[in-house]
């Protein structure tokens, strides 16, 4: 039985010259592959774009730059797909977020503010208050005079309660705290007289440009060199503990041994700058200053902030956001979790947010 094979609608014979129908079937043929290509390259976009907002797992970060999120912005031209790039990146990061609005005067007020031979002191004393009133019975102070922030009191009287409580009686007493410009003046003066204007530059801050002037500061001595009169604390024997152990109460030794270049002074082993965590945590494990913790936080955005994995449920997100000078500026910020806002004392803003640890 001779069968005659069954052509489908697709079929073309292209050993004899097309038909109108043949015409239209490659036609339809061509149109249906394109449309086929088209959504495939476009279903890959999208899962790609997703990947790419995902947050970074600890392991890729612990203590050091995330590099994750979003080089989508770049891809594309700002303005017109700009919200809806943040949108979804902010997705991956924060569960939501909100925008607060914030004068340029904002950048010289925070724990973090940056106070050194270049940026001086935009404070003069208005949160210091005694420390004598206010401490506990864990240590010593050399008089009512010695002040500092209101707010960081209770970190010093915890961090030394704590010293006492693991290396017993102690000689600790703190010999200053918040220092006046002109009492700043008064020193630097001294110190020039002593030992000359080159000398004295490499210990003694000009009037103005001394940390102590911002409150965030103490200075150790011991209780039994004040007859003396000169600081004798070191860092060493049991009083080591406190430099080993300041940063999880938010202090930093500010002037460490070999950063002499970047802090621009000697190495002080008796003056701590509080900072809050998690700046003292990245600053002393990463072996870095405050000079060099801002210059890190300001190469990270919203977009792609530099997370701090302090262990377990301590994770923080820190992130920059520069000043407009002549214009409120727009500081996005988390809406459901903790978030403080410092400036920097120079261009901006620095961000530090919870990380919320979903369970
Ligand atoms: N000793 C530090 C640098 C000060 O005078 O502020
Ligand atoms: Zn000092």
């Amino acid at each position: 039985m001779n069968r005659t094979k069954k052509k489908g609608f697709l079929y073309v014979d292209l050993s004899k010259p097309m038909t109108y129908g043949d015409q239209f079937k490659l036609m339809f043929i061509i149109m249906f592959i394109f449309c086929a290509l088209f959504t495939l390259i476009y279903l890959f976009t999208l899962i790609g774009g997703r990947g790419k907002a995902d947050t970074p797992s600890s392991a890729e970060v612990s203590g050091t730059e995330t590099s994750h999120a979003a080089s989508h912005q770049e891809e594309n031209s700002p303005v017109a797909s700009e919200v809806s790039v943040v949108s979804e990146i902010n997705s991956g990061i924060f569960d939501d977020v909100e925008k607060l609005s914030l004068g340029h005067d904002e950048i010289y007020k925070g724990d973090l503010i940056l106070v050194n031979k270049n940026y001086k002191c935009p404070s003069d004393g208005e949160d210091a208050v005694s420390l004598m009133e206010q401490k506990t019975g864990s240590y010593a102070v050399t008089d009512y005079d010695v002040s500092l922030n209101k707010d960081i009191i209770v970190y010093l009287n915890q961090m030394l309660d704590d010293f006492e409580d693991v290396q017993g009686e102690n000689d600790v007493m703190v010999a200053c705290g918040y220092r006046s410009y002109d009492n700043q003046s008064e020193i630097f003066d001294n110190e020039v007289e002593e030992v000359g204007v080159e000398e004295a530059e490499q210990w003694v801050a000009r009037p103005g440009y001394s940390e102590h002037q911002t409150g965030l500061v103490i200075d150790f001595t011991l209780n039994n060199d004040v007859e003396q009169g000169s600081i004798k604390y070191d860092g060493t024997g049991i009083y080591e503990w406190i430099n080993t152990n300041s940063y999880k109460y938010g202090f930093i030794l500010r002037y460490p041994y070999g950063k002499e270049e970047i802090t621009g002074y000697n190495y002080e082993s008796w003056h701590f700058r509080y900072v809050g965590l998690p700046a003292a945590f990245y600053i002393t494990q990463n072996g870095i200053t405050l000079e060099e913790y801002i210059d890190v936080v300001r190469t990270h955005d919203i977009n792609s902030p530099l997370l701090i994995d302090g262990g377990g449920e301590n994770k923080w997100y820190v992130y920059y956001v520069t000043a407009n000078e002549d214009s409120k500026t727009e500081v996005t910020v988390p809406k459901n979790s903790n978030y403080k806002i410092s400036g920097d004392n120079v261009q901006g803003f620095i961000v530090t947010a919870d990380v919320d640890i979903k369970g």
